[in-house]
């Protein structure tokens, strides 16, 4: 083909490719597309999180059944679990090994989730209490030292008056491994003052006033 027929021949052909396709590429249009081989990609299928008629809670996911325990979500280990052991009492002491991989832990742990509050050293002296004065325990005061480890699990995972809970932020093992690193420096501030461990009472603690004060300390 030349000259006039070819051109005309070009011209009817991108004119029906514009036809057909409706514009160029990179259109918008709100009609579906056209498929010419559907295959399947209409099918009747549901969303996750649309709604649905078919059941009568109105909602296409289902729930699982209840009292479903997903492999490994067994907490059969009340102790662990809970700070507590089969008595109901708290457990006196941390159950599993301490050593120096969970005091590690321990500390990083501690460092994200206690410090900003209960400061490096464990004084209370944080940051709620530098900014807005708010009394915060300090691990070496005599009540705390004297704390069954449970004790401490449950205070973290269930929070205990102005602290809020932990529980869903630090899982049960790395509340033990904090528990550690907290008692390792209860232990450490003791035996760098074996004589005057009353001296690092919480300015907080006014709940007990039979407990020794510091003379400085204000009524
Ligand atoms: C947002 C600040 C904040 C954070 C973070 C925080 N605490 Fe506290 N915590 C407090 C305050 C405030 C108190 C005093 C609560 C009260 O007596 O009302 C307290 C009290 C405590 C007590 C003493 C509870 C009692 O029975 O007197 C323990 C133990 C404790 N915190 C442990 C921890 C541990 C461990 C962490 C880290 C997992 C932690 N806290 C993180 C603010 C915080």
């Amino acid at each position: 083909m030349t000259g006039r027929a070819s051109h005309a021949f070009r011209a009817v052909l991108v004119f029906s490719v514009v036809a057909l396709t409706g514009c160029a590429r990179g259109c918008t249009s709100s009609r579906p597309p056209i498929h010419i081989n559907p295959s399947m990609f209409n099918q009747p299928k549901v969303l996750p999180q649309t709604a649905s008629d078919f059941f009568y809670n109105g909602a296409s996911m289902r729930d699982p059944v209840p009292g479903t325990v997903p492999v490994g979500g067994l907490k059969e280990d009340s102790a662990f679990f809970t700070g507590k052991g089969a008595d109901g009492q708290f457990v006196a002491t941390i159950p599993e090994p301490v050593n120096e991989a969970l005091l590690e832990r321990g500390s990083q742990r501690y460092t994200i989730y206690c410090q900003p509050c209960h400061d490096a050293r464990g004084d209370g002296k944080g940051i709620l209490y530098q900014r807005g004065n708010v009394p915060t325990a300090s691990f070496h005061q005599e009540k705390i030292l004297k704390y069954p480890d449970g004790q401490i699990f449950d205070v973290i995972t269930n929070g205990q008056g102005l602290m809020p809970s932990y529980r869903w932020p630090i899982p049960a093992a790395d509340r033990w491994a904090i528990i550690a690193y907290v008692r390792d420096l209860e232990h450490k501030r003791l035996a760098s003052a074996p004589a005057a461990p009353a001296e690092t009472k919480s300015p907080t603690d006014t709940k007990s006033p039979a407990e020794t004060k510091s003379p400085t300390e204000p009524k």
